[in-house]
């Protein structure tokens, strides 16, 4: 396992992180089983958020599956996000003071933990008044309750604005990239090809080459979805040749297709994180395999070429 430094948080990293979202409907014995395939392969971090299952509920359905000795919470990295605000009359994004002090706190409470290791802005708030998140964030920090800070799904203006106010590092970027939906790397393999769609840039410009300029460690969430949580494309009848590169390829290293699908994104020399949504313990621990795997040139662009990427 592959391990990399965030700022302010005090131990590495895996580079594989297992994601809480779908828990909700989960035994005890469930998560615990995910749990512990994680930490038996080498992952160490955990990726929460206050709206997965809604108000707070995977956060605490993790923490009443998972109670974590004082020696355990110190070995492990919990990351949680907010500002997206569930109601009846329909979701909000919001960055205010209050949001943002308000569903860290109860973030603490149904955790069972002292402290968030790392705290990510979930969705961008385009009434965002960078001063308020500034006075949270410094709140946060100040007060322990939060080691570091981080945003997802922004584009690099809008870390820059944040960047501005904020006196904490942002140190992640979580944004949706799989084999099959990459648009961060695919703009950048086309870019100024007349009537390619994959050319138009939809990420705001160039987010992975700003992550790379500026430290900021981008974690892949979705890395086995299509597209939009519409179903896995390994094993996938619509993705003929990328199955058959995927099993040839993992034939070659030993590993599974879960693995393969890993190791494309953690091959990338931007460093990245893959963040897992599986909730078969199995999938993690094949999903931790793909970690360190040396694919060559040939074989990552073969990948991206299958899925049906440009490659001019
Ligand atoms: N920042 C954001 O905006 C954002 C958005 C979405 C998600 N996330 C984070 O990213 C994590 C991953 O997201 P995700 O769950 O959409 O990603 P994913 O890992 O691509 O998808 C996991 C889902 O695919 C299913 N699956 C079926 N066959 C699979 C296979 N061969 N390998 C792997 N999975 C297979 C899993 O079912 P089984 O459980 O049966 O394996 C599970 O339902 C989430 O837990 C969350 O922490 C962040």
């Amino acid at each position: 396992m592959k391990y990399l430094e965030l700022a302010g948080v005090q131990q590495a990293v895996s580079n594989v992180v297992v994601g809480m979202m779908r828990i909700n409907d989960k035994s005890d014995a469930e998560i615990r089983a995910i749990y512990d395939a994680a930490r038996e392969n080498g992952i160490n971090m955990i990726d929460h958020a206050n709206i997965y299952g809604g108000n707070h509920l995977c956060e605490r359905r993790f923490a009443e599956a998972v109670p974590l000795s004082a020696s355990e919470r110190a070995d492990v990295v919990i990351q949680t996000k907010a500002g997206i605000v569930p109601s009846p009359e329909g979701t909000h994004f919001e960055f205010s003071y209050d949001e943002l002090v308000t569903q860290a706190e109860e973030s603490l409470r149904s955790l069972n933990t002292d402290y968030i290791d790392v705290f990510l802005l979930h969705r961008p708030d385009s009434l965002v008044e960078p001063e308020e998140v500034a006075r949270a964030f410094d709140h946060l920090h100040e007060s322990g309750k939060v080691r570091a800070f981080g945003v997802s799904n922004q584009t690099p203006r809008q870390m820059e604005l944040l960047r501005k106010h904020v006196n904490q590092p942002l140190v992640a970027n979580q944004l949706q990239l799989s084999i099959t939906h990459c648009p961060i790397i695919a703009e950048g393999i086309s870019t100024n090809m007349q009537h390619a769609e994959q050319s138009v840039v939809v990420d705001g410009g160039g987010i992975l080459d700003y992550c790379r300029l500026t430290d900021t460690t981008i974690q892949a969430w979705s890395p086995f979805q299509k597209g939009f949580f519409d179903g896995v494309f390994l094993g996938d009848p619509d993705f003929p040749e990328l199955n058959a590169a995927i099993d040839r390829i993992a034939a070659k290293y030993g590993v599974t297709p879960t693995a393969i699908a890993v190791a494309w994104i953690t091959r990338h020399p931007a460093n990245m994180q893959v963040v897992l949504g599986t909730t078969n313990p199995q999938r993690v621990a094949d999903a931790a395999a793909g970690s360190e795997i040396p694919l060559t040139h040939a074989e990552w662009y073969e990948l991206f070429r299958t899925a049906g990427h440009i490659v001019p």
